[in-house]
């Protein structure tokens, strides 16, 4: 089994094809010593069971024990819940998810990064089907209280039973995180919770990747008369904010494999739902000209962000000298104004 990178998905998969049949799909969130993924797929051998996780040596840990037992209806995807989520399922897709001991965050700074909130559900609501189960275990009493709240207001999930969540649960394989808990005198708390019928409007649209960005300039300065011009880190908030960082000489080589020298831009793009560290190129090229372009360090994929990214420098360019003209370019978003 071949773990996938959160940041390489399709957008979004098709799963039923990664794994040759169409079956459930089950999803466990941040499945860290695997035991509970792996006992899932053991025991649901009609499903296609996914596991997400953060932690490089969790996913080794998972991909040998799928091997050890010999398991076809495993994958795991290496890195963030909510990418994995929002850019590679598809709609209505999931038939299980469990989230077993999240991590708390007690930090009032880290409260942010905690993975249950509202938004997250709604972004899960909208990738499950219309029956699919949600369980969610915790043995943080204060994150016990903010999930306790989170799911008693939130319209797309509703409990199976009468109680928003039992303080036992003898049908599952127990968690390393649980055997601690229990061992420590912790209480656990487990939520058995479903969709509920009202319909969840997807606000979380999948990221497209597009074509390579590319916009030639006419101008008289140099290269070195652009970099001098360039003093500071350049920030463009907005929906997409976008920050322009160091610039530096290198050397590309373009499309007839040709030397060019150039200057790098190491770009910060914080795009939802994947951010992405890239670095923009102006390259030097004949008569008088620059094209503006993607480096391809770090396989950046190029999306709608990366095309801001590149005009928002294109537009800083035009502005150094009142003979700059634009020549051509192919952006998705707009280059003027
Ligand atoms: C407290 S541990 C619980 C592990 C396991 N579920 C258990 O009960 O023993 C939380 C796990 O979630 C993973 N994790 C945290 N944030 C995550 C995220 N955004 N996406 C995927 N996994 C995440 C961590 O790497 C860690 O393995």
């Amino acid at each position: 089994m071949q773990a996938f990178d959160a940041t390489r998905l399709s957008w979004p998969m098709d799963w039923d094809a990664e794994f040759g049949r169409k079956a459930p799909l089950f999803i466990e969130i941040g499945f860290g010593n695997a035991q509970f993924l792996i006992d899932l797929a053991i025991r649901h051998p009609e499903a296609n069971v996914i596991g997400v996780e953060i932690s490089l040596p969790s996913i080794k840990k998972a991909e040998k024990k799928a091997q050890t037992n010999k398991l076809e209806n495993i994958r795991v995807i290496h890195g963030d819940a909510r990418l994995a989520l929002w850019g590679g399922m598809p709609l209505n897709k999931l038939q299980r998810a469990y989230i077993n001991f999240p991590d708390p965050w007690h930090k009032a700074a880290h409260h942010h990064r905690k993975l249950i909130n509202g938004t997250f559900l709604h972004l899960l609501a909208t990738r499950m089907a219309g029956d699919g189960i949600l369980e969610i275990a915790t043995d943080d009493p204060g994150y016990q209280e903010h999930i306790t709240e989170v799911l008693e207001s939130d319209q797309y999930f509703q409990s199976q039973g009468d109680k928003t969540f039992e303080t036992e649960d003898l049908e599952r394989i127990r968690t390393k995180y649980e055997l601690k808990a229990l061992a420590e005198g912790r209480e656990c708390h487990y939520y058995h919770w479903e969709r509920s019928p009202q319909a969840a409007e997807n606000s979380f649209e999948y990221p497209e990747e597009i074509d390579m960005p590319h916009i030639m300039i006419q101008t008289p300065l140099s290269l070195d008369d652009i970099s001098e011009r360039y003093n500071n880190t350049h920030n463009y908030p907005g929906d997409t904010p976008v920050r322009h960082l160091q610039m530096f000489h290198t050397v590309v080589m373009d499309e007839l494999r040709e030397h060019r020298p150039a200057l790098l831009v190491e770009t910060h793009i914080a795009e939802d739902p994947m951010p992405q560290r890239i670095g923009l190129t102006i390259q030097s090229r004949p008569d008088s000209q620059v094209l503006i372009g993607l480096h391809e360090i770090g396989f950046p994929r190029p999306t709608k962000g990366i095309h801001l990214a590149a005009a928002h420098l294109a537009r800083w360019v035009l502005s150094l000298d009142e003979r700059n003209k634009l020549k051509h370019h192919n952006l998705a978003v707009e280059l003027t104004g």
